[in-house]
């Protein structure tokens, strides 16, 4: 029976562990919150507290045959890398597949140009330099262990309950304009079946872009899911460091176009979901039912 342990059972690994529960898999993953913990055993997942300080118990890994990296890396370095990375090495002839979810923020700043995944790994933030040793860290297990390790270099996610519609309906889109500022996107449904076209066509070691066909500049989408809200848009503001998070800021700290011609290559994968406009458009009714 195949079995999917997610580390970390957050917004992409709960939407492919719930497409994957469908279809008869086996679901495990990690939270570090009680009331999550909860909500996932009541879906039948075997759930467990994960974090630096709090490994899994021993035998939550046996019988595995899948596993998605999800957690973002902290401080130190990718909690699951320091915890577990040599159990997983060690169970790597048991492992049909391991995905780690990374960022395009590895290809550092482009100035609105193009990267693909020969691209050279220049990460300008810190949080991309933490990205970076993650993915390094990962794929030393694929090279020294066998572990088969994919990279999933992911552009900003948007799906159900969490894109522009929600937020221009609740009154907090912003329009702020940097000039030559543009970004990639990918709709969560989309990320589910690019992973799982991988599962089904493995190659251990590979790095994909998960990531739509165009790089525009922020505001437009704010601007589209406006007009499909038959409301007027935001007032654009100047971009200001000093009114950003950090968050904010290392996502206005690049500017670049990624290229997704790979998943289509190699995985044979159509995208569900072209641009933000498919995206968008397929998510109103979602709104709709609740404004
Ligand atoms: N949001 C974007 O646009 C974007 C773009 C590119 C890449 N990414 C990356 O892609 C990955 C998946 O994104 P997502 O939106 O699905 O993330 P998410 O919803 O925030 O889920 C992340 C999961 O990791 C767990 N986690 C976070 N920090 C942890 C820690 N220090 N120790 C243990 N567990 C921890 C969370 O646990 P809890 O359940 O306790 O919260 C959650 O289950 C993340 O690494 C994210 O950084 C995101």
């Amino acid at each position: 029976m195949n079995h999917l342990f997610c580390f970390g059972l957050g917004y992409c690994g709960q939407a492919l562990a719930d497409v994957l529960a469908q279809q008869g898999w086996k679901i495990s993953g990690t939270t570090r919150d009680g009331g999550c913990l909860e909500n996932l055993r009541n879906k039948h997942f075997s759930a467990y507290l994960f974090d630096a300080e709090t490994p899994l118990p021993d035998n939550a890994l046996d019988e595995v045959t899948h596993i998605l990296l999800s957690i973002p890396p902290g401080e130190l370095g990718d909690p699951v890398f320091l915890e577990h990375g040599a159990d997983l090495a060690a169970r790597a002839k048991n492992l049909k597949w391991v995905g780690y979810l990374s960022t395009t923020g590895v290809y550092g700043d482009r100035q609105g140009g193009w990267v693909d995944e020969n691209s050279s790994l220049t990460p300008s933030t810190k949080r991309g330099e933490k990205r970076l040793k993650a993915e390094t860290d990962w794929l030393s297990l694929y090279e020294n262990a066998g572990l088969p390790v994919h990279l999933f270099r992911l552009a900003g996610i948007y799906g159900p309950g969490s894109n522009q519609l929600e937020k221009v309906a609740a009154g907090t889109a912003r329009r702020r304009i940097k000039p030559g500022q543009v970004f990639s996107r990918i709709h969560v449904d989309d990320i589910v079946g690019m992973l799982i076209a991988s599962m089904s066509m493995p190659d251990p070691g590979r790095a994909y872009n998960l990531c739509d066909d165009e790089a525009i500049p922020p505001q437009d989408v704010v601007t589209y899911a406006a007009q499909l809200l038959g409301v007027e848009p935001p007032e654009e503001i100047a971009f200001e460091p000093k009114d950003m998070t950090p968050m904010g800021l290392s996502f206005f700290a690049e500017s670049k176009r990624v290229s997704n011609q790979r998943i289509k290559d190699e995985l044979g994968y159509v995208l569900k979901y072209p641009t933000y406009r498919e995206g968008l458009t397929a998510l109103l009714p979602t709104i709709a039912d609740r404004h």
